[in-house]
């Protein structure tokens, strides 16, 4: 029987062109001055500009801040807030993919705590007299990172490593979900964050946190993202494709603030703070190894996961050779329908795998994943990803 308790506090604006709409709807939570928050590649794609001149249109004053960095570093959340303040703004706009909504969700916890914003990620003691930061706006403008409707802030400290918040106090009020902005994201970023996007609906679903009914919005979520992500990929224009895959996204969001994620994401943190791996192609390569590794404890949750990617399973295969089938199939979706470049094309350095591998077995996400995992273990996955 179905008996569980479940959040979604994110006002969710979604459709095509409704990004236009955000200057009106900051208006009518009745504020005066807007701290919009992204970074360069926004402001030349022009992004940046619909959203100033929407703010403009309802009357407003804003503060455009574009210094936001790839994976988060914590001092341009400290930097941002700074700017904010000083500018006196009342309300803020997080602009941007996963690094720009993480870092801004900081900026606005600052709002209403006192920093260094790094004390957050050292886990509950920090929290103890936290207040919780309303008034953020998140507009992705990729369908990957579901930090729009999560709990998460993945934030790097200053030699890189990447830190983790999870509490609900800085999840965002309101998320303007607008497949126009997927419109011109190049093909090799739209699979590598559609891949993020699935591996939340996947690791969720293969997370020792989840219930009967998290499973029905994780299998619903991959499976649009396993039909769409190939559509949008091969159509550059397409809008219904990509309005499925900023819906699947959110849904993934969703539920990392619910059962989180696996092993898969702690690899995915781990080679993004020391090889630099950007996080959706960490994503991608982490998966299927991982699901693997865990198929002997849960093959029934494996299959299910393979049956998604158009898999059959006679009853009789073992639960390695589940795992196998399934971790092929993934990385034929990967690696055949959305061509993503190999792992090892990108930086990386074997001397740094035992390293790694160690960082891996602290990882918050490692918590979550059903199959526990020694050192040896995490080495191998890591060595099999930049085979
Ligand atoms: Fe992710």
């Amino acid at each position: 029987m179905l008996n569980f308790l479940m959040r979604q506090t994110v006002r969710i604006l979604f459709g095509p062109g409704k990004s236009g709409m955000v200057g009106e709807l900051v208006k009518s939570l009745d504020k005066k001055k807007v701290f919009i928050a992204t970074d360069k590649g926004i402001v030349q794609a022009g992004i940046a500009e619909r959203i100033v001149a929407s703010v403009k249109k309802a009357g407003l004053d804003h503060v455009l801040f574009d210094q936001i960095q790839p994976d988060a570093p914590a001092k341009f959340a400290e930097e941002g807030y700074k700017v904010l303040k000083d500018a006196g703004c009342d309300s803020v706009i997080a602009l941007g993919g996963g690094s720009t909504i993480d870092t801004t969700k900081a900026i606005n916890l600052l709002r209403f705590n006192d920093g260094p914003i790094l004390k957050y990620t050292e886990g509950p003691p920090a929290w103890a007299s936290v207040k919780a930061a309303p008034g953020l706006i998140a507009i992705p403008t990729t369908a990957g990172t579901g930090s729009e409707m999560s709990d998460g802030v993945i934030i790097a400290d200053d030699n890189h490593l990447k830190k983790t918040i999870l509490s609900p106090l800085v999840m965002p009020e309101y998320s303007i979900l607008d497949a126009e902005l997927l419109v011109g994201v190049p093909p090799h970023i739209l699979a590598s964050t559609g891949l993020d996007a699935l591996s939340h609906c996947v690791e969720g679903y293969l997370s020792n946190l989840a219930a009967e009914i998290t499973d029905m919005i994780c299998l619903a979520g991959a499976a649009s993202i396993i039909k769409w992500l190939p559509v949008a990929f091969n159509d550059p224009k397409d809008i219904e494709s990509r309005s499925q895959l900023m819906a699947a996204s959110a849904l993934g969001g969703w539920m990392l603030a619910n059962v989180h994620c696996n092993s898969g994401h702690s690899i995915a943190h781990v080679l993004g703070s020391v090889f630099g791996l950007p996080h959706g192609f960490g994503c991608a390569y982490a998966m299927p190894p991982v699901t693997e590794f865990n198929a002997p404890v849960i093959p029934e949750r494996t299959k299910k996961v393979g049956e998604l990617f158009g898999l059959k399973f006679s009853g009789n295969e073992s639960p390695g050779e589940i795992g196998r089938k399934v971790k092929e199939a993934m990385v034929h979706f990967r690696d055949v329908t959305l061509k993503l470049k190999k792992a090892k094309e990108f930086k990386f350095d074997p001397a740094r795998f035992g390293e790694a591998a160690g960082l891996v077995l602290k990882e918050a996400f490692q918590l979550f994943n059903f199959r526990d995992m020694d050192q040896k273990q995490a080495l191998a996955l890591i060595e099999e990803i930049y085979a």
